[in-house]
């Protein structure tokens, strides 16, 4: 049955945790409005806990932020809490996301505690967040290394004391992802009162898994993905905002579930993180990467040329990006070379084309980048030898030698 995805973005919280990603309270406010725009259903604005300034960020962006819910991140501790919901209270749609481990290797080597301790902790920590604010998420941190009964209990016993959502994260990016599937339909089965909340997960990309993961779990039964813009967060990073949606988008069939995501603001929100952080995203990353509809080879480029289908799945307007782009280089073909030409304003004969495509051949041996001003230079004067030129001979003389 067709349904709708909650997209929590979690750029700003653990996007930001990520070494080198870190941002001041106005750069925050700037990408959260930005997140809004693109449509996501819930932005994660910090851990008001941590920081002063995460706490004014958070606070200041549960201001502005009308559209989205707004989540303060928190342990399972009053504490954390009072000062997550002081963050989130003033936001239209507040949220308090509250989480402790459940893994057994947590439970005994980080927290110290028995699985009855954590189940108590659990229980007060969402009690206490729900007599706060109504809609409340518990995350069983390491989720996909506990054991699925412990957490079946863990989940009945938070989504008795309130919890609105809970999250499944993968927190180490162990998941693979038919196994991870496997474990949301368990905790869809056998969470006896999961109909009284939203399932989510939030997957880690140790394994690189962390989209592949988040897309089986929504075949799965999952009703919300956590995620980030570029894929930003710790370590390895988090599944990555763009890449989730648009396999929703582009393979709706397969799915059968949209997201309320504006995919023509994806590229510019990426953007904007990049330029916010100084931290580019590698030109191959998928849908928002330099190269995402970029095109060198030369079968390639007279294919897309001849029409785009033949080598794009999506519209690089959908994600908004402007337009695709047939790179010149030593693998190009003539064809992609007279089209480019054709845009500078030449207009060759095939014999004509032959010349200057051999000249390009030989620049492209030594040159890794070939510009405009290149081939202008190429058109209107030759070239005999690699990289040399000769200025002021027009190509017509170049022909008649
Ligand atoms: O990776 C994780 O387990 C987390 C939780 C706090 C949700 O970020
Ligand atoms: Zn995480």
């Amino acid at each position: 049955m067709k349904k709708q995805i909650q997209i929590f973005d979690t750029t700003l919280r653990d996007g930001e945790q990520a070494p080198g990603f870190s941002m001041n309270k106005a750069e925050k406010l700037q990408l959260a409005l930005q997140l809004e725009k693109l449509g996501v259903d819930v932005i994660e604005a910090g851990f008001p806990i941590c920081s002063n300034d995460d706490f004014e960020a958070v606070k200041q962006i549960a201001r502005h932020v009308t559209n989205s819910s707004i989540a303060g991140l928190c342990r399972a501790s009053q504490k954390d809490i009072d000062r997550t919901w002081e963050a989130v209270k003033e936001a239209r749609k507040p949220r308090i996301h509250t989480f402790i481990a459940t893994s057994d290797i947590h439970m005994e080597h980080k927290l110290g505690k028995t699985r009855a301790e954590v189940l108590e902790h659990a229980k007060a920590a969402v009690s206490y967040a729900k007599d706060r604010c109504a809609d409340v998420e518990f995350s069983a941190e390491d989720a996909s290394r506990s054991d699925p009964d412990f957490l079946c209990e863990v989940f009945e016993t938070v989504i008795e004391a309130g919890a609105t959502v809970v999250n499944v994260p993968d927190t180490v990016g162990y998941g693979l992802p038919w196994e991870f599937g496997e474990l949301i339909k368990f905790l869809k089965e056998n969470v006896s009162n999961i109909e009284k909340a939203g399932l989510s997960v939030h997957c880690h990309d140790d394994l690189g898994m962390a989209v592949a993961n988040s897309l089986a779990a929504v075949m799965n039964g999952a009703d919300q993905v956590e995620c980030t813009i570029n894929g930003i967060g710790e370590r390895a990073g988090n599944a990555s905002l763009e890449e989730v949606v648009m396999a929703m988008k582009t393979r709706f069939k397969a799915f059968s579930h949209e997201t309320g995501v504006i995919s023509e603001e994806l590229f510019p929100t990426s953007r904007m993180l990049s330029e916010i952080t100084g931290i580019d995203v590698q030109p191959n990353k998928a849908i928002v990467g330099d190269n995402a509809f970029a095109h060198e080879a030369g079968i390639h480029q007279d294919g897309v040329l001849k029409n785009p289908l033949n080598y794009e799945i999506m519209e690089p307007q959908k994600v908004g990006v402007p337009e695709n782009r047939i790179v010149l280089g030593k693998h190009s073909g003539r064809n992609a070379l007279n089209n480019h030409l054709k845009r500078l304003g030449f207009q060759f004969t095939q014999k004509e084309l032959d010349v200057v495509y051999k000249g390009f051949s030989r620049l492209t041996d030594t040159k890794k980048t070939i510009t405009d001003n290149d081939l202008i230079y190429l058109s209107t004067n030759g070239v005999t030898e690699i990289g040399a030129r000769f200025a002021h001979e027009s190509i017509q003389n170049y022909l008649n030698k």
